[in-house]
């Protein structure tokens, strides 16, 4: 693995073809190891920005590189077997028969031995806790397990770095905490969308927030969330946890 960051936007802007301006001019370098949280309000241009962190989305001006390599078509195949985005919506990423299926259907893809398929899936559906699940259909799952069978469908991959646009999402208390604890479990690079404040604080070390498409602050996270201003300026509020430490 090379030294340098795993995952660069370099100059990223990004117009839609009708003409809305969704990221502008984004700078941000992730590292082997980070957990950085990707804050703003709606529309602030998160989704857009996890887009083109494995090419779904291509930057219209700027460069997305992974692992030091810029990602264009003839790379694209290559930054997504390192970058692994779980979207928000897991129906968007679930559309085999069964979960076994859409769990193996990254690691087939890529070539390996049915042995080794079989033993990414048993490992990914370990790691998010439903292991008892693979031969049932996907689509009758309840929703909290669906967004962790999404999160089991990248993990088979073993990516460099794991990205998800909210993964707290929709889910009651209880499939929430499964997740956050999830998360927190797992040993990887991560770079979560959301909103959901007290995620951030107990996962990130670093957050990111943008707001317009523009990068409005980056740092520890300790500190980013605890500026009462900063997080009423941009639609954000403190967490919890953070205004009982205080
Ligand atoms: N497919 C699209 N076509 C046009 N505009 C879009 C599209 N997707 C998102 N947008 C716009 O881009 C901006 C950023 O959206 P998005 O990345 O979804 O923000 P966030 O995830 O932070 O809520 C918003 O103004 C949104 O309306
Ligand atoms: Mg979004």
């Amino acid at each position: 693995m090379p030294d340098g960051p795993l995952l660069e936007f370099i100059g990223v802007s990004h117009t839609y073809p009708d003409g809305t301006v969704a990221l502008s001019d984004i700078d941000a370098a992730i590292a082997a190891g980070e957990r950085v949280a990707l804050l703003g309000p709606n529309g602030a241009g998160k989704s857009t920005l996890m887009l083109h962190a494995n090419g779904v989305l291509r930057a219209t001006a700027g460069e997305v590189r992974v692992a030091g390599v810029s990602v264009t078509d003839a790379t694209v195949r290559q930054a997504r077997e390192r970058i692994g985005l779980v979207f928000q919506d897991p129906d968007d990423q679930l559309f085999m028969t069964s979960v076994f299926d859409d769990v193996a259907f990254g690691p087939q893809m890529s070539g390996l031995a049915m042995h080794e398929v079989e033993h990414r899936v048993h490992e990914a559906l370990h790691a998010v806790g439903l292991a008892d699940v693979a031969s049932k259909s996907s689509h009758r799952l309840s929703f909290g397990q669906k967004k962790r069978v999404a999160l089991a469908t990248v993990l088979s991959m073993r990516p460099d770095v794991l990205v998800l646009d909210e993964p707290t999402s929709n889910l009651d208390p209880r499939s929430r905490r499964q997740m956050v604890e999830l998360l927190r479990s797992l040993d990887a690079t991560l770079v979560v969308a959301t909103h959901d404040m007290d995620l951030a604080w107990t996962l990130a070390e670093r957050a990111i927030v943008l707001d317009g498409g523009r990068v409005v602050a980056d740092g520890p996270a300790h500190e980013v969330l605890q500026d009462a201003a900063l997080m009423e300026a941009h639609g954000l509020e403190v967490p919890h946890a953070a205004r009982c430490r205080s």
